[in-house]
């Protein structure tokens, strides 16, 4: 029996893991973690993280060949491929601070990979790393390696949350990279055997480690490229009377461009794109790439432009005060079906509401009040450091309150900004809510999901990112 262990039992780590487990039964795969926290949670009925379709995957394979464990060594020492998925974050201080990929993590799995293991491995990079990461992985492991064979091999991860569970199911492809000798082939041979048990192989694509790692910088800064683009086309739209929802819809219907990803709004948020944007330039950069650096840097900038112009665009509507002012806020996760609040734009906007004194009121399905309070309390890029070993704020932010529902945030609010697409947003009652606000009563949609003429017809002043004014 192929024996996996997958180091990281996180967004990526546990849904992957599951999702190989149920179409691998000859394979046993067990993930570990040194959080206790997560891996009893794991074990629970509660798993640590929301993701539509999850529950049943890991249900159905639990126990059976899917196990979760805090005994990290036990199972690395006894396993024949080790994934790697722990948390690559950007770097807080020292050199490249702000923008390269700190691998802290990654070093302390791999140097206990070389302490432990007693038999051949294969070591996959299933984090996203910055290129060349691999070798120096390999040189960690090989100067520690006992004469223990190590062949290291580049599988990023695609996956979206909200739909990890049907990408991981139905990918676009599966990218392996390599080294390109006997010893790399066999072990890319070896993870793609994996793979096949439900994926086609066709959709199997396998390069060298570089070309593989630099793909999954480089599909993630082509999709937020993306975004930004829109995002910029939703700012001239205001201005000129254009509205980006038929614009994108033009635009998305040639087809050399497509309509996916096309969709404006208050910024793009997650654990990702930022941070592996500010990878791509910290790593053009110190190639003396100064202007490949800076285009991918304005993908950043647009995107803060982005989150600013709508904060602007609150407090000038609002007669240039929301001192003292309630304001309701839907949503705080960075995207709908997941309970995630890395990067959320939401962190900045409320955050620059608080600024102007704003008192918030905040509703998500999803999402704990301890983590929004959090979320508040805690500077850029300390987030990901990791999440479990952050501490608590003893006050919490005092001009926030959460709320159960939308319609509690909403009671005798001035506004309510719309700041992540949940279906629920689109079918509440507004009559309801209009009645129970303060007038006037404004509604400014970062999401685009509210009917802009029906709110009108009721009474609301709405402002909706990229539509006439
Ligand atoms: P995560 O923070 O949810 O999970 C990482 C886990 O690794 C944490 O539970 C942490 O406790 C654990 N960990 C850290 N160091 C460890 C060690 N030495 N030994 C054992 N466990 C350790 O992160 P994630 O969202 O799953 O992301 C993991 C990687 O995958 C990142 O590089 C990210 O860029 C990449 N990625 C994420 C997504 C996504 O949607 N979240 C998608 C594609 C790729
Ligand atoms: C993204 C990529 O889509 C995945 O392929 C990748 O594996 C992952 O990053 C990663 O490397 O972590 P994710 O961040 O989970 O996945 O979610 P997306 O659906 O990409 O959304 C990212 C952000 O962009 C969200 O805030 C979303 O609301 C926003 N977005 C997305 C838009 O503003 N407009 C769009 O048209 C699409």
């Amino acid at each position: 029996m192929v024996k996996i262990c997958c180091i990281g039992a996180g967004y990526v780590g546990g849904p992957t893991m599951a999702v190989i487990a149920l179409n691998c039964p000859s394979i046993e795969v067990v993930v570990v973690d040194i959080s206790v926290t997560r891996i009893s949670a794991w074990n629970s009925d509660q798993l640590p993280i929301y993701e539509p379709g999850l529950n049943e995957v890991v249900k159905q394979c639990k126990g059976r060949n899917l196990f979760f464990s805090t005994d990290v060594e036990k199972h690395v020492s006894e396993a024949d491929i080790i994934f790697v998925s722990v948390n690559t974050p950007t770097k807080t201080r020292g050199l490249g601070a702000g923008k390269a990929a700190d691998l802290t993590y990654w070093e302390s799995a791999a140097r206990m990979i070389a302490d432990v293991s007693k038999s051949n491995k294969i070591v996959v990079e299933k984090s996203t790393v910055p290129v060349k990461t691999a070798e120096a992985i390999e040189r960690i492991l090989t100067h520690n390696s006992k004469g223990i064979k190590y062949q290291i091999l580049s599988n990023p991860e695609f996956l979206a949350e909200g739909t990890a569970i049907q990408d991981l199911f139905k990918p676009d492809r599966v990218l392996i990279g390599g080294r390109e000798t006997p010893d790399g082939l066999k072990a890319i041979q070896a993870l793609k055997d994996v793979y096949a048990h439900w994926v086609p192989e066709d959709r199997i694509i396998t390069t060298n480690l570089w070309s593989a790692e630099l793909s999954k910088l480089a599909a993630n800064a082509f999709l937020a490229q993306r975004i930004s683009s829109v995002n910029a086309m939703s700012a001239l739209c205001e201005a000129t009377g254009a509205d980006v929802s038929q614009v994108s819809h033009a635009v998305g219907k040639d087809s050399r461009i497509g309509p996916k990803f096309l969709n404006a709004s208050v910024g793009f948020g997650g654990s990702c794109f930022q941070k592996d944007i500010l990878n791509l330039v910290y790593i053009c950069e110190c190639n003396g790439l100064a202007e490949v650096a800076n285009y991918w840097k304005q993908v950043i900038k647009v995107n803060d432009y982005q989150k600013n112009r709508f904060v602007n665009r609150v407090v000038s509507s609002m007669f240039n005060t929301v001192s003292g002012k309630k304001i309701g806020i839907m949503g705080f996760a960075f995207k709908k079906d997941t309970g995630d609040t890395r990067e959320t734009p939401a962190i900045d906007v409320c955050k620059g509401l608080l600024g102007d004194k704003a008192r918030l009121s905040i509703y998500d399905p999803q999402v704990t009040a301890d983590q929004i309070q959090r979320d508040l309390t805690m500077n850029k890029f300390d987030w990901d450091h990791p999440i479990h070993l952050q501490p608590m704020s003893p006050t919490g932010v005092k001009q926030v309150s959460i709320a159960w529902d939308a319609y509690e945030a909403s009671k005798d609010a001035h506004a309510l900004c719309i700041l992540t697409e949940w279906d629920e947003f689109k079918t509440l009652d507004y009559r309801r809510i209009f009645d129970n606000m303060q007038k006037p009563a404004f509604v400014f949609d970062g999401r685009n999901v509210v009917n802009v003429e029906m709110l009108r017809d009721i009474g609301f002043i709405v402002y909706s990112i990229g539509k006439p004014l």
